[in-house]
């Protein structure tokens, strides 16, 4: 029998590659560059399988008027904003994520950017490589306490509980909760947790405000300048999610006047250009996109593509599929 046709994007874990290779008619992308739209729309009339990452742009133009070989998009990684899944679905090509097995990791860089921005970790460093530290003072690079403090989580999925269970049980943090849908009481007395009904309830109660909502049109700009004003004064923002649900132009504002206290951002509106007003700003802790960033979490997610790829090549329904 024949083996699907599969191109890998983006250069993967070998441990993964070599899997897929023994599995799929495989070719990779060795140069590890991102493929243009061009490219992908080429690679869909020849291959039967795409697996893509978020540095790969499929909005419905690359689906419009073709009649593609390709019949399921995996994508590798959780969020699936970047592909159009009602272009996708119109042509019949199913799409998958790979949720769960990297809750925990991004929940440990949303905790790294919390504690570096509250106790000024990013300042410390430059200040400290930069030969510019004079010794121990009292009043030195003060920064905020965070054992005790309230967290608001705006998107309570997986990864926002895995970021609540770090928090409550880690700092004893008060959580506020604000979903799109009732959270299962269960589910919040597990972290002792309340959930609001809206945004503007959740901000203004919080020293700390973690996003861990999808991206995509419905939450663009859902931290807007008015939002960022609801923010208390000296409050943090940490963004994990996707950069399109800050509007960066009024976060490097509210950082500029210093209406809330910093930030901590791991992901931006135009990766991988970060706008020269956010990088001007001491108060605010720049991350390259390391959410899912260890070894044993991108292998899974990997695993987790090939698994997706092997039910839905054998017959069976993918576990996550999304489209
Ligand atoms: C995800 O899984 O969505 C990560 O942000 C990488 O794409």
């Amino acid at each position: 029998m024949t083996k699907p046709k599969v191109l890998v994007t983006r250069r993967w874990p070998r441990a993964v590659e070599r899997r897929m290779e023994e599995a799929f008619d495989l070719d990779l992308n060795a140069s590890d560059r991102p493929l243009t739209e061009a490219e992908l729309r080429d690679a869909m009339g020849r291959y039967d399988a795409i697996l893509p990452t978020v540095t790969d742009r499929l909005p419905a133009t690359i689906f419009a008027g073709s009649s593609p070989r390709t019949r399921i998009l995996a994508n590798y990684g959780v969020g699936f904003a970047h592909i159009d899944t009602e272009a996708a679905k119109s042509c019949g090509i199913a799409v998958t994520n790979t949720p769960d097995v990297l809750s925990e990791c991004t929940a440990d860089i949303a905790m790294t950017l919390l504690l570096m921005v509250a106790r000024r970790a990013s300042e410390g460093e430059r200040e400290l490589r930069e030969g510019r530290w004079t010794g121990w003072r009292p009043t030195h690079l003060i920064g905020t306490k965070v054992s005790g403090a309230t967290l608001g989580i705006i998107g309570f999925g997986r990864i926002g509980q895995a970021m609540a269970q770090r928090a409550h049980f880690g700092f004893g943090m008060r959580i506020l909760v604000q979903n799109r849908s009732p959270v299962p009481a269960e589910v919040l007395a597990r972290f002792n947790a309340t959930q609001v009904p809206t945004v503007e309830d959740l901000l203004p109660e919080c020293d700390f405000v973690s996003l861990h909502c999808p991206g995509g049109k419905t939450n663009r700009h859902l931290m807007n300048s008015r939002r960022l004003d609801l923010m208390r004064p000296g409050a943090f923002l940490i963004n994990t999610a996707r950069g399109e649900v800050v509007d960066e132009h009024a976060l490097a504002q509210a950082l500029w006047f210093g209406t809330i206290g910093g930030a901590g951002l791991d992901v931006f509106e135009r990766e991988p250009r970060i706008p020269d007003e956010l990088l001007g700003a001491d108060n605010l802790v720049l991350l390259p996109h390391l959410g899912s960033a260890t070894r044993e979490t991108r292998e899974a997610m990997g695993f987790r593509v090939l698994e997706n790829l092997t039910d839905f090549f054998g017959g069976r329904a993918p576990r996550d599929r999304v489209a």
